[in-house]
């Protein structure tokens, strides 16, 4: 299983979007084991975003990412992380494809509603950047068993 790190951006809460974009990754199958409603402030935004810093983007994405409250969230899958990217689409709104999320939400490119972690590293570090000990969960849910086909002993 990997646990991924998404955030919904501030234009996404804004636009009263995040019910509507939750549901994508609930209805594929994945698991929300952590979530947390904050500003991020322009210190935790440089360091998750420290690969991008120089670059001439980056203090626009540092200015927008905390110009408002995000929805931090933890998401558990069998792929979670390739399964999430795909689900969010490519990067810039005119781009991404519909039925993705940045694809139907958004036309804008630096606008573009939610983050996802790129590799297990960055989902490990990124996971430690916003979520403290014990604040993502490790539960069953009743209907996991449908899921996943597990007659083999492990989850396919
Ligand atoms: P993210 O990190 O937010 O999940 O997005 P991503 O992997 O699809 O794209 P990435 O290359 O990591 O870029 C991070 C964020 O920076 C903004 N951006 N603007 N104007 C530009 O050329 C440009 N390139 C990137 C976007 O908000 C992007 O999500
Ligand atoms: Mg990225």
């Amino acid at each position: 299983m990997e646990t991924t790190l998404l955030i919904l951006k501030p234009d996404a809460v804004q636009r009263g979007l995040m019910g509507r974009i939750i549901t994508r990754f609930e209805e594929k199958g994945l698991q929300i084991v952590g979530a947390k409603l904050a500003m991020i402030s322009p210190e935790t935004a440089a360091t998750h975003y420290k690969d991008h810093q120089g670059k001439g983007f980056y203090a626009g994405l540092v200015g927008f990412m905390t110009s408002a409250p995000v929805l931090i969230l933890a998401v558990r899958g069998l792929g979670a992380i390739t399964i999430c990217r795909n689900l969010m689409g490519a990067t810039f709104g005119s781009k991404a494809a519909a039925g993705t999320i940045r694809g139907d939400f958004g036309v804008s490119n630096s606008f573009n509603l939610i983050h996802g972690s790129d590799s297990p590293e960055a989902a490990t570090r990124e996971r430690g950047i916003f979520f403290g000990p014990g604040e993502v969960l490790d539960y069953s849910r009743a209907g996991d068993r449908w899921v996943y086909d597990s007659s083999s002993g492990k989850p396919e």
